[in-house]
């Protein structure tokens, strides 16, 4: 089969309920039915972040295989970056089923998983065989994203010890404090709590001998002013980068999809704008310290664009993956590459934050002219942070989640 095949197949799949068909979705990559994408890597996607070279911005985000079961059959769809996980020390079930939820009018997905995952050793042996003597070089970056048990869980102790586990094979490693569906989670985000866990896994991490670049990913959620506070102990501790954002548990007015009273964490085209514009926020406030991969809504070359120009060096989907299937990956790089040509960039990184100092949102930023100037090799702009970065990045009610 090939990824378009597979994608013609995705009315199919969606008649089916959510987890079994993303169980099947797993089974046919890992029994190589899927196909790969053979289109030649466009050079002027290629980039360099996070010291690490990335053939294309466009990732799988974490929460599709959380156990590593399919990394090299998903980067072989042509992702430029595939992140593994939520892994959490020792196995766990999670939620009762069901617990993800499609809003096909929307296109959008709630779900309250709760790290349903088997737990880090055999996570850990699965990461190592892609890395074995002798292996092929993967053919993207791979990210491992880890987090905590429901129970049992001590933050300080277990950041740090997961850290180390995947250390050895992983290209970066994220911190995971956003999830809304594990009970406290999301309040590890808090200062004091953050810093600790940013202190312990920062010792731990001066003691190994390979140290992968740190990210932290944050949710869309955060109360007014949080996000300074977070962007500067993260900057302390050696953190290289943010993921913004994880899902939301806000519910905006309009969604229309029978499930969208649901628990849990909303993604898809719903939280483009909020995400967008935290990422924008912290692009500020980074002021190159640190690189920013843009998720939340990214379903097309256009949102993927938008990301870039509120700051992002790389992105992530999810939704509009389990929605269109695999020939999406195609697509948004062809229509990426197509929008910086439209726009006169020469290379990725030119455009990366151009929309940053703009009070709109990631929507509207697609049609603006570019503009950049004084980037980095990174790709990240060194601009000033502004008084509106204290402003909320998302606002939301908390519906009150498992
Ligand atoms: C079913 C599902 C499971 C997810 N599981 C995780 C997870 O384990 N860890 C995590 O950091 N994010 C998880 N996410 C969040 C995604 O990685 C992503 O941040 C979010 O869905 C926004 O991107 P999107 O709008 O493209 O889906 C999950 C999302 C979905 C839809």
């Amino acid at each position: 089969m090939t990824p378009g095949l597979a994608s013609a197949l995705m009315p199919l799949i969606r008649g089916m309920d959510p987890e079994t068909a993303h169980g099947w979705g797993l089974r046919a990559l890992r029994a190589g039915l899927v196909g790969r994408d053979r289109t030649p890597d466009d050079p002027l996607l290629a980039s360099t972040a996070l010291g690490l070279r990335f053939r294309n911005p466009i990732g799988l985000a974490a929460g599709f295989d959380k156990d590593a079961v399919a990394v090299l059959p998903l980067m072989r769809l042509g992702f430029g970056l595939v992140e593994a996980g939520t892994v959490t020390p020792r196995p766990q079930r999670g939620n009762p089923r069901p617990r993800i939820f499609r809003l096909p009018e929307e296109r959008a997905v709630i779900n309250r998983l709760g790290f349903n995952n088997g737990g880090l050793d055999a996570y850990v042996a699965r990461l190592a065989a892609l890395r074995q003597p002798g292996a092929r070089p993967l053919p993207a970056v791979l990210g491992a994203n880890i987090g905590i048990n429901k129970e049992g869980a001590d933050p300080a102790r277990d950041y740090p010890d997961l850290y180390a586990a995947v250390a050895p094979h992983a290209d970066y490693v994220v911190v995971n404090v956003s999830s809304p569906n594990t009970p406290g989670l999301r309040d590890l985000q808090g200062e004091a709590q953050l810093a600790a866990i940013l202190g312990a896994v920062s010792a731990r991490r001066a003691t190994l001998p390979r140290r992968p670049p740190l990210l932290v990913k944050l949710a869309p959620d955060l109360a007014p002013g949080a996000l300074p506070p977070i962007v500067e102990a993260c900057v302390a501790h050696g953190v290289e980068g943010l993921i913004i954002s994880n899902t939301t548990i806000a519910r905006p007015p309009d969604l229309r999809g029978a499930h969208r009273g649901e628990s849990g964490g909303l993604s898809g085209p719903p939280l483009l704008a909020a995400s967008t514009d935290m990422l924008r926020a912290a692009f500020r406030l980074s002021r190159n310290r640190l690189v920013l991969i843009g998720a939340g809504g990214v379903d097309s070359g256009a949102t993927a664009y938008a990301k870039i120009r509120a700051g992002a060096s790389l992105v992530q989907l999810y939704a509009a993956f389990a929605y269109d299937g695999p020939a999406l990956v195609g697509r948004i790089r062809r229509e990426l590459a197509a929008l910086l040509r439209r726009d006169g960039f020469t290379s990725l990184a030119q455009a990366v934050g151009v929309d940053a100092f703009a009070r709109h949102t990631g929507a509207d930023a697609v049609a603006r002219p570019a503009g950049a100037a004084g980037r980095d090799r990174e790709g990240r702009g060194g601009e000033q942070a502004t008084e509106a970065d204290a402003a909320a990045p998302a606002g939301g009610t908390d519906r009150g989640v498992a």
